[in-house]
């Protein structure tokens, strides 16, 4: 068992204290019971409940149709699971646009029934009224810029954002309202690594990067895609720390064969 078990668990106030001192900020999605605990138990400090889980875990092309009831579902199984890290929970698609009232009730599904610590949106100046409005209820929010993959048919492409002085000035100026909205962290999505630096140093809240280079307060990336399960998604920004889907196949290999060739089960496996 990792040593981190015994430290304190970790809130919205470590992650900007964090921030203050230097240490940088680990964080990766789970979406279910066994890898949460696995996850947790290994020390890492937010796991995020991310929409990813309708590409990883449900097959969809895209984040947009998970529901607002599968992301519950998902937060609860990571919820019972976790011990130190802060779990965070994606609004779907949907279920906050265009409409803070409603951003404010499925918010406060995600934290009721799944007991989730805080919740992460997409969206800069688009979105500040439902972040008010969900701080109001005393909901920490997370905001998500550069590449957010709910508008991914706006884009038209997963490419680099921000690239563009006109894009990129944006950006900043929608980091600086989600911080004085109340944020308590932004996340940035694949822009160039000069951009995120200068959001990171402006910002007195911790800026997460994945694809958005070193100079921030901490990175994030699917887990699925760091241990190697998903090997038809190859960004730039990814490392993979294992091959699991070799592995997986591999065994699954050797118990078909063994199933076949009557090794599995031997006299000790059976009563
Ligand atoms: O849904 C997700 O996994 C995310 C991360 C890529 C930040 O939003």
């Amino acid at each position: 068992m990792s040593h981190y078990k015994d430290l304190k668990k970790i809130t919205t106030n470590t992650l900007i204290e964090m921030k203050h001192s230097g240490e940088k900020i680990s964080m990766l999605t789970s979406y279910d019971y066994t890898f949460a605990q696995i996850v947790d138990d290994a020390g890492i400090d937010v796991i995020l409940v991310g929409d990813s889980a309708s590409n990883v875990m449900a097959g969809h092309i895209s984040t947009l149709p998970i529901t607002l009831d599968q992301m519950i579902y998902h937060a609860q199984s990571v919820v019972r699971a976790v011990n130190r890290a802060l779990v965070v929970c994606d609004l779907p698609f949907g279920s906050y646009q265009g409409d803070s009232k409603n951003a404010l009730i499925s918010s406060i599904r995600i934290m009721k029934e799944a007991e989730a610590h805080a919740i992460k949106l997409e969206g800069g100046v688009e979105v500040v009224e439902s972040v008010k409005r969900i701080l109001s209820a005393g909901i920490p929010v997370m905001g998500h810029l550069g590449l957010t993959p709910q508008s991914i048919f706006k884009f038209g492409t997963y490419s680099v954002r921000a690239k563009d002085k006109k894009e990129a000035e944006k950006l900043i100026h929608d980091a600086k309202l989600l911080e004085e909205a109340g944020c308590f962290a932004i996340v940035l999505e694949k822009i160039p690594a000069e951009l995120a630096a200068e959001v990171a140093e402006m910002l007195s809240i911790p800026v997460i990067g994945i694809g958005a280079g070193s100079k921030v307060d901490g990175q994030v990336l699917v887990l699925h895609d760091m241990l190697g399960m998903t090997k038809e998604f190859n960004p730039r920004f990814l490392r993979r720390y294992l091959n699991l889907k070799e592995e997986i196949t591999k065994a699954v290999g050797k118990y078909v064969e063994d199933v076949k060739t009557l090794d599995f089960p031997n006299s000790s496996e059976q009563y």
